[in-house]
């Protein structure tokens, strides 16, 4: 059953009217279905029947801890890109060893937190980074288990800004010089080299990316053993696509004319990966965010005005940019739907928020039914990079985050209040 589906004209969240919901706790309010999460953590596995892919959660996809603490039932680990991060997937009850720290500028406060706390292992990008955490850890007298972030210079074909396997981004040490590095690392004191990490991007649509970096983190593997440096493991990053159209349906919602955005299914992702790499010996870790939990939430919000000048059409709504930055950041897309449908009318409109900024829009020129004053919305598909990517901008609060399974209900987070502007 779909998690998100209408029933008798009014959206659903599992069991849950949201148009209740949004009665009940007030707008713009994030709704998260917990039994979507754990199918898509789930539809992950199936990519790999009778094998396994070691799972690290990327956090900064959703670090709500009430949303970690059904992926550590799971049995998930972590991709913490920051000290806030491990700090949260440790509240969160995610094992330690299950934990992996990846980014390209930890300071040293966090490199020591990370050691001290003994997680699984640090991913270094640069040789400076190899250098510092050799020295904290021989500080600590600890051995660190560390890897490297190798740059495959593969084009995951997506938003410019979350592309980031090509040469002239800033991440990872580059495949001409990754040899080296890990010999590099291999001579340091206090260091153990356990794996080879890479991340070439977000929202990929395309299995052909991830098959070429699949092929030359083998060969690297190989390359790697010729020069007697063993590692066991190979993490390929998150990145897996998922669809934002036609995520809800209802005669009534009509067709947008979108262009082809379909994405293969998580599981499809999974088994282009795994034939490539298990021959390698090496275990194959994954950190996925967005698949997980993107589809799993919604942002629902109130038209406070509608209004039209002699251009377009504005539906004024009360969640705005502050609260949602991805159409404003992207220029992406979110299906916007009523949470009651009273009218199969069609119009085109710019659905606007409250901010002081003309970029501050969920959607524009954008057909969708006919909306009037006090309307409640859903923007569908905002479980991955929405509250975690909200601000106070404009002295705006931050939404409360609701958690559904089922028919119940348990705030996971409570709305901001005027005393946390201060
Ligand atoms: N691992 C690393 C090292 C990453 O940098 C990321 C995402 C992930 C894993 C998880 O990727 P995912 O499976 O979620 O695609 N704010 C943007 C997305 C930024 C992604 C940053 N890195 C958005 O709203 O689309």
């Amino acid at each position: 059953m779909e998690h998100f589906r209408y029933e008798n004209n009014e959206l659903y969240c599992e069991e849950v009217s949201l148009a209740e919901l949004a009665e009940e706790f007030g707008t713009p309010l994030y709704v998260y279905s917990k039994n979507r999460i754990i199918d898509s953590y789930r539809s992950l596995q199936e990519g790999s029947p009778g094998k396994s892919v070691n799972i690290c959660y990327a956090l900064k996809a959703n670090a709500n801890v009430g949303i970690l603490k059904v992926l550590v039932a799971e049995g998930s680990g972590a991709d913490v890109a920051s000290g806030g991060e491990l700090s949260l997937a440790l509240r969160g009850g995610f094992s330690p060893s299950k934990i992996v720290f990846t980014g390209v500028g930890k300071r040293e406060d966090e490199i020591a937190f990370a050691l001290k706390e003994k997680i699984y292992c640090l991913y270094a990008e640069s040789l400076q980074e190899l250098q510092l955490i050799s020295r904290i850890a021989h500080a600590l007298g600890i051995t660190a288990r560390v890897g490297l972030r190798v740059n495959p210079h593969v084009d995951a074909e997506s938003h410019p800004y979350i592309t980031t396997g090509l040469n002239h981004h800033k991440f990872g040490i580059e495949s001409g010089k990754i040899i080296e590095a890990f010999q590099y690392a291999a001579s340091l004191p206090s260091l153990e080299v356990v794996g080879l990490h890479t991340h070439i991007g977000s929202q990929i649509l395309k299995l052909e990316p991830y098959r070429a970096t699949a092929r030359y983190l083998a060969s690297l593997v190989e390359q790697l053993r010729e020069t007697q440096i063993r590692i066991s493991h190979v993490d390929v990053g998150g990145g897996f696509g998922v669809p934002y159209d036609h995520v809800v349906h209802h005669e009534g919602l009509g067709r947008e004319d979108r262009p082809n955005n379909s994405a293969p299914a998580a599981s499809e992702f999974i088994a282009t990966l795994l034939p490539i790499l298990e021959p390698s010996g090496c275990t194959v870790w994954i950190e996925p965010g967005r698949s997980i939990v993107a589809n799993a939430g919604v942002l629902l919000t109130r038209v406070l005005y509608t209004k039209e000048n002699r251009k377009k059409k504005f539906v004024v709504v009360d969640a705005g940019m502050n609260d949602l930055i991805r159409p404003t950041l992207y220029d992406a897309y979110h299906q916007i739907v009523p949470l009651k449908i009273d009218t199969y009318e069609q119009e085109i409109v710019d659905v606007v928020g409250p901010v002081c900024e003309t970029g501050d829009f969920l959607a524009r020129d954008r057909s969708m039914l006919k909306t009037k004053q006090n309307d409640l919305l859903a923007v569908m598909s905002t479980g991955a990079y929405g509250f975690v990517s909200s601000s106070n901008y404009n002295g705006r609060l931050r939404p409360a985050e609701i958690m559904v399974s089922h028919d119940k209900v348990r705030v996971i987070r409570q709305r901001e209040t005027f005393e946390d502007l201060i």
